[in-house]
Order: C-alpha cells, then structure tokens, then sequence
C-alpha cells in the first residue's frame, strides 16, 4: 500500500513536472479538487477522447454525436431528479474538520475485509498448488467464511439504510465498526447529513428576476432532452445511440484524490434507445464492447474488473461499473446502467411535451428505454498516465523514467532531433519537421546532449526520436529511436512518416 501511495505521488509530481497536469490557479495557492491540463496533458486528453469518439461515433452508423450546452433549464434537474436526490450522505470529523462521504467509508472498510479474503485464496493458492480449487475454498474455509460474512453483514447494514435514507442508521454502523478518521484516526463523528452535489448559479442582469440555474452534474440531461430533436432530425431507427463529451460540475467533498474526483470534470456519455423489453440484452451487450474499448488502450485486462451494483437506484434494472487498478486501488472508471424509460418519461411529464417513437415494425408507440455508458474523461487519463508510467534502470547503472504510452495517444508522435547546434543540422532538421508536422504532433530540440533530449523525450512518452547527423546531409538518412527499446535504426528521410504512420495502429 506505501509503495502504492508512493507510486501516485510519483506520478502527480510527473504530471506536474513534464506538462501534464497542473493544480488550477497554484500562484494563488490553488483551488482544491480543480485541474488544469498542461501542453502535454491536452494532447494525450484530446487523443484519448477522439479514440473514443470515433469507436462509439464514427464506427456506428446509428450512433450520432452532440453538444449540448452546460446551462440547461433549472426545471430539467427537477425532472431528472438531480434538485432532490443528487446529494451524498456526508458526515464530519469533529478533530479533524474534515468531510467524508459515510457510504464510502463503510465501503472502504468493506474492501478491507475483501482483500483479507484475497490474500487468504492467494496462500492457500501457493500452498494446494495445481489442486486448489477455489470455489470449494471459498464454501469451506472457516476463516474466509467468516470474512465474508462479516462483510455481507456490513454490505446489508449499509444498503438498507442507504434505501430507507436513514442517516443515523449509517452512523451507527460506522461507530459500530469502530471506522476511524484517514487522516488523524479520531472517532469523533458528527451525525450524517445530506449535501447536494450541484453548483448552483444565478441567470438574469436584475436579482428578482434571476432564475437559479445549475451547472450540468452530467452530461446525459442534454441528450435526453435532445433525443426528440435527434430522432425526428437524423431520422433515426431504434436502437440509435446520441454520445456526447462535455464538462460536468460536482461539489465533492473528498479531495486529494488528484484527477479521480474533481469538482470540474470531463464525462464521454452514450445514450442507447431501445425497445423496452430488450433493454438487458442491450445492456450486456454494452457491459462487453465498453471493457473491449478500455483494452484498446493498451492495458492489460487483469487491471480492469466489472463490479455489478448491489444496490441500484430506482430507475435502473441493471447497474455495473468497470473499475481500474489505480494507484489508490480498484476503483470505477466507467459506469454502464439500464435505466428503463426514466428519464424520457419524467421529461415528458415535466415538459408536457410526447417523447415517445413509433416503431413502424410492432406498429406502436412508446418511450425508448436506454442503456447508458458513462466514462470520465480524466480518470481514464489517469488510468492511461498510472499505467504507462514506468522507472527504469539501465545497463549501466543509470534510471529513466519513461511513459510507455501506446503510440497513437502520446503527445508527441516524434521529436526531431538534431545532433549538434551546428554544421547545418538545425536547417536540415527543420526541414524534417516541416514534412512531418501537418500529419503527426511534432517537437524540435536543439538545446542539451542528444542523451538528456532522449531522456526527456521518454518521460513524455514520445515513441519516437528522428536525429538528424552529418551523415544526413550526406545521404539523406536519419537515426529512429524507439523509446521503449531504445534501438534506432537507419532509414531515409522519406521513410519516416510511412514508419510513424504503421506503429500509430490502436490495438
Ligand atoms: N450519467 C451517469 C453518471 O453521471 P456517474 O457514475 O455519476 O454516472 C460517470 O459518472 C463517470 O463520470 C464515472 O464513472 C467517473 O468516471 C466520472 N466521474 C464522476 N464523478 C467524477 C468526479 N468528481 N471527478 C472525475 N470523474 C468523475
């Protein structure tokens, strides 16, 4: 867990450090739980966001995109449910003056006992060897059954207080699993209370007639409350998809997280219309492309897993989340919900306005039901950054770090390089770039050893290096230098940009 915790703070400082991410307003001190990304940062973001878009847009033909604005009339939150139940159950340490959701401290507590049970499977893996069966393990093993009781007890306090909204419930049980303070290990609890997430902002020159008006906790509402406009536009065929990628405000408590929870965010969202009735094979269906997409980024499956929700909101019939093995554990990336004809139908009550489709082929009208895919943008940045970020020791002794990047996300596609400041190899490296630079994210260095640019090319994760040397203006050759491996290779000039262009290929 230290090596973990150390692990992240490495890479917040690298973020930091290479032009990645950058705290909001730090002359000023910051603003806690705000981000900004730096010139490296906005590139691997923008990659990540059209990979995505262009697998859920542009390879479905009967998925469109949108973008809708943040400010949306204060009656579509009433609708959406968001003014009356987009609230966390929040509780305080009295010593320490911090604020924590209660739910998530019992669930933290919860994925303690969990991992007790996987060290368990794991030893007794090592000691049955090739005959260890688990599910057996697991329906015998004295202690891990009573691990796992003691959790599913935890798991059935929690929800039904959750479901019943019972806050003292939910403090009881933290004092009753004797649950202490992260940072200062104090018990001393105030009681649980209710915050609402959205930030609320006023519309209108004149304060009587201002309108409060939210900043959008989601970037869902817009679609739903576009999907007639779309449908009727686009012509579209049930089932259709409506994606979009936008900015999402929510005032969370929790801080120090770095990009996993931020007041300021970035959702990629889908919506799927679907005939009611064939909503969960949608759903699965979803379940299985959205973690094949997350593979296509080039980390491995076994950081990934599907958490399926026990407890699900009251519009939803099936609920998972795919979380990722961030530095600070398992964790949701992704969230995939049926979530029945809710929202279409809500926002034809409060609109007044029909929202249904008819279907030519059953010859009857209804409110789609929708199957939803919900990815954050900066935390599968996160994802991406925590998992390309590496720290080597060379052959000779010496450390790199290195972004291990799959090529067609990093930043920088190639840096052009040219060996010494001098003897014409600027000029000639100029021209290099000049042929390369309107179809890949270049960068020119002149300045340092070739070695410290090399070095300093790694820690962004460019894949390739182009050094430009007297042997160039002889032949017209330069050197390639693949990061990972560090081997470069002699290829003509024209060569290059075919080279870059085959190891670009998204898995
Ligand atoms: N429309 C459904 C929805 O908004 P959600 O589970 O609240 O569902 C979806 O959010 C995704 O948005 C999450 O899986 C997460 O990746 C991202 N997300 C949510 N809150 C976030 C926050 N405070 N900071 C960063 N990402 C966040």
């Amino acid at each position: 867990m230290a090596n973990n915790e150390d692990k992240f703070k490495k890479i917040i400082a690298h973020a930091k450090e290479y032009g990645f991410v950058f705290q909001s307003s730090e002359i000023y001190d910051g603003l806690s739980a705000v981000y900004d990304y730096g010139q490296h940062g906005v590139e691997l973001k923008n990659n990540i966001k059209n990979h995505w878009w262009k697998s859920m847009v542009q390879y479905h033909e009967n998925i469109v995109g949108l973008d809708a604005a943040i400010f949306m009339h204060p009656t579509v939150w009433k609708a959406s449910g968001h003014v009356d139940a987009f609230s966390d159950p929040m509780i305080d340490n009295k010593d320490s003056k911090k604020r924590y959701r209660a739910d998530v401290l019992v669930e933290n507590y919860m994925a303690k006992i969990e991992q007790k049970i996987q060290k368990e499977i794991i030893k007794a893996g090592k000691r049955f060897g090739e005959s260890f069966d688990k599910e057996q393990y697991l329906a015998t093993n004295s202690r891990v059954m009573d691990y796992q009781k003691k959790r599913d007890d935890v798991a059935k306090r929690l929800y039904s207080a959750m479901d019943n909204e019972d806050f003292p419930a939910i403090k009881t049980l933290i004092e009753d699993l004797g649950i202490a303070d992260p940072v200062s290990g104090s018990k001393n609890w105030t009681d649980v209370r209710q915050f609402n997430l959205m930030f609320a902002t006023q519309m209108g020159s004149l304060s009587e007639d201002a309108n409060e008006v939210y900043l959008r906790p989601e970037t869902a509402q817009g679609i739903f409350t576009n999907y007639l406009n779309v449908q009727k536009s686009g012509r579209m065929k049930i089932p259709f998809g409506i994606a979009q990628v936008g900015k999402a405000f929510r005032n969370e408590i929790v801080a120090r997280q770095f990009l996993f929870r931020m007041k300021e965010f970035e959702q990629m969202e889908m919506q799927y219309f679907v005939r009611p009735g064939e909503e969960l094979k949608w759903y699965e269906y979803w379940k299985e492309e959205r973690m094949k997409w997350h593979l296509s980024l080039g980390i491995p499956a076994e950081k990934y897993r599907f958490h399926d929700h026990e407890k699900l909101a009251h519009y939803a019939n099936a609920a998972a989340d795919i979380e990722f093995e961030f530095p600070i554990g398992f964790k949701e990336i992704e969230g995939i919900h049926s979530r029945t004809d809710f929202d279409l139908a809500a926002h034809q009550e409060y609109s007044g306005r029909k929202i249904q489709y008819f279907d030519p082929e059953l010859n009857q009208n209804y409110i789609p039901y929708v199957v939803e895919t919900s990815i954050g943008l900066d935390r599968t940045f996160l994802a991406v950054l925590s998992n390309a970020f590496h720290e080597e020791t060379l052959d000779d002794g010496s450390q790199r770090v290195l972004l291990k990047l799959p090529p067609f996300l990093a930043p920088v596609k190639a840096a052009i390089l040219p060996l010494v400041k001098k003897d014409g190899l600027p000029e000639k490296a100029r021209e290099v770039i000049d042929s390369l630079k309107y179809d890949y994210m270049c960068f020119y260095e002149e300045k340092d050893a070739i070695g410290r640019r090399y070095r300093r090319q790694d820690a962004i994760g460019t894949p390739y290096c182009i050094t430009v040397d007297h042997q160039t203006l002889k032949d017209n050759t330069v050197t390639i230098r693949e990061r990972d491996s560090m081997e470069q290779e002699r290829i003509p000039v024209d060569a290059i940009s075919e080279i870059i262009k085959k190891r670009l290929t998204v898995n």
